[in-house]
């Protein structure tokens, strides 16, 4: 069953790639305001969300192992609010770009959580 946990971090892993990659491509735009969500982005949180919910799963459900519920909480609370901000804007053409600012520092925020929260 380990294994199961090993290849759901992996899509975790692919999924902040595809978020916050996506997020990237459009850095270029900050200046003139010409920033929007790409696919890849809405595809990442959403894989986030999955891979996450099936890791907690996995790792007490099935493993045994320790589940930091406070770090939980608030990564998915994070992704929560990520979610909301990529979903709803996911069609426009230009996107406010406080809202974009905000979806990439919450992306790396959460990074930050899941290596530093210890
Ligand atoms: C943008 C959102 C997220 C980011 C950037 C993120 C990032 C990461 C990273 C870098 C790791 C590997 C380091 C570590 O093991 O702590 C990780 C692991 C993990 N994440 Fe996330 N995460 C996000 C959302 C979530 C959500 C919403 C959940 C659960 C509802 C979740 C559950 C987990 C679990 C359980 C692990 C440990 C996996 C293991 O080693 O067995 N993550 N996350």
């Amino acid at each position: 069953m380990d294994v199961v946990r090993q290849l759901l971090l992996v899509l975790h892993i692919v999924g902040i790639g595809s978020l916050l990659g996506g997020f990237l491509t459009q850095v270029k735009g900050f200046k003139t305001g010409d920033v929007r969500i790409v696919p890849a982005m809405t595809h990442g949180a959403l894989t986030m969300l999955v891979t996450g919910v099936a890791l907690v799963g996995v790792r007490q459900g099935a493993l045994d192992l320790p589940v930091d519920n406070t770090k939980i909480g608030v990564k998915l609370a994070i992704l929560v609010g990520i979610l909301l901000m990529v979903w709803t804007n996911r069609a426009k053409d230009r996107v406010d770009v406080r809202i974009f600012g905000a979806i990439g520092l919450l992306t790396v925020a959460n990074i930050a959580i899941a290596v530093m929260w210890t």
